[in-house]
């Protein structure tokens, strides 16, 4: 694997969630695979858990990880080619990246989308510019559109579900449903989700959300989608919850519903449904205390196999680096 932004990145799905979940029987089997090599984390914006697990990750390879919180501690960075750079901007990252590329031998950046303009935030503009300007492999910890390593933990903790569970010889159905937010919230996660779904293809993949919420297709080919919550919960296997604003509208919240929060009543019909969630999660506006806390939430196991993703992506990533 030469970098991680998305699943096209990935040569088999499959194969990349069976070495997650032989990290997490065995953590060190690979421990000396990134002696020697140094990577850097970028945190243009807050993070908790791909901060630490992806730290963690790196360090059961044997790598040294470094990590810097750029939008408390670093120069305002300029990505405008061109720009006067008379105002707030002081580094531009034709000049910040390159050292960068020097200083480490993996670059990992978490980058949020401005959603004011949906043109440069869907062109992935800072991205593309680290990737660009740095030449080294980057992974993104999250960037404008898309959230691969979020995307990846949670189709390994639907496999492992489906093991524990047994239920191997059906599709599954999978359920990406909208919920309420108090304030506009990214399109990367539901996006991406879409995308590692759609592109897995091993389960009945339904999304339901509000009118005017509609993903960009470029995510959900292959997908049912509908306005109808409660049809759509019917049969359900899993139930991936999560806000975004709109898309259409873009960076707008169009909808205050608050009956499209997910609780019991809702899964009654549903195959005895596991709920998922990425978190942070603002409990009773997204999701009830009852289903957070119930027996069938995944959120924990699914926050914790974050280490899991993020060991078995950097070790295809030192695979390649290791055969030049
Ligand atoms: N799910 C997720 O990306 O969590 P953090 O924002 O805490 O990293």
């Amino acid at each position: 694997m030469k970098q991680f932004i998305s699943v096209k990145d990935v040569n088999d799905i499959n194969t990349l969630v069976k070495r997650a979940l032989a990290y997490k029987a065995d953590p060190l089997i690979d421990k000396t695979l990134g002696a020697n090599k140094r990577i850097g984390l970028l945190f243009l914006n807050p993070s908790l858990r791909t901060r630490l697990s992806t730290q963690l990750a790196a360090q059961n390879l044997g790598m040294e990880p470094i990590v810097f919180n750029v939008d408390k501690e670093g120069w305002a960075l300029e990505f405008t080619e061109g720009a006067i750079m008379n105002g707030t901007t002081v580094e531009h990252i034709k000049d910040a990246a390159p050292i960068l590329g020097n200083y480490f031998d993996v670059l990992c950046i978490r980058t949020f989308p401005s959603l004011q303009n949906r043109e440069d935030d869907y062109a992935e503009k800072i991205i593309h510019q680290f990737i660009k300007h740095a030449a080294i492999p980057v992974i993104s910890l999250e960037s404008a559109t898309l959230h691969p390593l979020q995307s990846l933990t949670d189709l390994i903790t639907i496999n492992e579900s489906l093991t524990e569970s047994k239920i191997l010889n059906k599709k599954p159905k999978v359920v990406l449903t909208w919920a309420p937010h108090i304030k506009p919230i990214p399109q990367c996660v539901a996006n991406s989700f879409s995308e590692w779904m759609t592109t897995w293809g091993e389960a009945d993949f339904v999304i339901t959300h509000p009118e005017g919420y509609e993903l960009s297709e470029d995510y959900t080919k292959g997908a049912t989608i509908t306005n109808n919550q409660e049809a759509a919960l019917k049969d359900a296997d899993f139930v991936y919850v999560k806000n975004w604003s709109s898309f259409k509208e873009y960076g707008k919240v169009t909808c205050t519903d608050e009956n499209w929060m997910l609780t019991n009543a809702k899964l009654a019909n549903s195959n005895n449904a596991k709920v998922m969630h990425c978190l942070p999660v603002r409990r009773n506006v997204e999701l009830s205390d009852e289903v957070l806390d119930g027996a069938n939430s995944l959120v924990t196991k699914e926050a914790s196999n974050r280490v899991w993703a993020a060991q078995a992506v950097l070790a295809e990533i030192l695979e390649t680096l290791n055969k030049k």
